[in-house]
């Protein structure tokens, strides 16, 4: 699709990656580029509209829909990573949380705007999922359950929206420089470097997005997962383990 002259609406805009998005779409020439954020007085990129919006509160959600009625593009970017467990984590809550925010979330914002956006055409959804959509690891053991059913998720958005048009992007990266990843210290893609590659993948109609070596890496191991993917992990997760006692 072309996004000069399009209405793009970009959960989380107010920061990190979903502020790299809504500055790109700006660049690129949208007509109007929605910025939602739970603290709308957070989203300061110029030329981005302020749109109040927790993607985890169904009522809100079908308000904005009902509001930004002439969006063609919704980039689902809004995310949360609490850095559990499954087993050692004191409780379940971070898992719901990562549940509510990346799947539901996720869900919630598809579905309130699927009408709109084949009113406007079919346009496209951008779902920004993880390289741990596809394997997971300790470090963010309930996080990548969480992408991985927002996965799971896009795929069939894809099929359900294909009649009426609708491009859906399954955006998959590793550690990208934010605030989300400044815990760990390791090589990161930029947010402009993936906010690049989204929209250039959106112009030219694909509906994958692997925006880093090893996202691309460990998207081609997936059939020998268990051989090429899990032993290191479970390498590194030992040590780790052992460290800490
Ligand atoms: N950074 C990475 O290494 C990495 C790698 C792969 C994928 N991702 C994904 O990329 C996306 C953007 O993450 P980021 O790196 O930019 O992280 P970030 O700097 O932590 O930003 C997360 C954004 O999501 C917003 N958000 C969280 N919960 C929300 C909710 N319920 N409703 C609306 N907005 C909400 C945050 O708003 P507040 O300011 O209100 O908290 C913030 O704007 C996420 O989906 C993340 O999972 C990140």
């Amino acid at each position: 699709m072309e996004i000069a002259g399009s209405v793009a609406l970009v959960t989380g805009a107010n920061r990190g990656l979903g502020r790299a998005y809504a500055r790109e779409l700006v660049s690129r020439g949208a007509a109007r580029v929605l910025g939602g954020a739970r603290d709308p007085g957070q989203v300061t990129e110029p030329g981005v509209v302020p749109v109040a919006l927790d993607i985890t509160d169904p009522r809100r959600v079908g308000d904005v829909a009902a509001e930004c009625a002439d969006v063609s593009l919704l980039v689902n970017n809004a995310g949360v990573m609490r850095a559990s467990t499954f087993i050692d984590a004191p409780s379940p809550a971070a898992a719901r949380e990562e549940m509510e925010t990346n799947y539901f979330g996720t869900l919630s914002m598809c579905r309130a705007f699927a009408p709109v956006l084949a009113a406007n055409g079919g346009g496209a959804i951008v779902n920004m999922l993880s390289v741990t959509s596809f394997y997971t690891n300790p470090f963010n053991a309930s996080y990548g359950a969480s992408k991985a059913a927002a996965w799971s998720l896009t795929n069939g958005v894809r099929l359900e929206l294909h009649h009426q048009g609708t491009l859906v992007v399954a955006v998959h990266a590793g550690f990208i420089d934010t605030d989300m990843a400044a815990l760990v210290d390791v090589p990161k893609v930029s947010p402009e470097s993936v906010a690049t590659m989204v929209f250039d993948a959106v112009e030219a109609g694909q509906t994958e997005v692997l925006a880093d070596e090893r996202t691309r890496t460990v998207k081609a191991a997936l059939p020998r997962d268990q051989e090429l993917i899990y032993p290191p992990v479970q390498e590194f997760w030992d040590a780790a383990v052992q460290g800490s006692h």
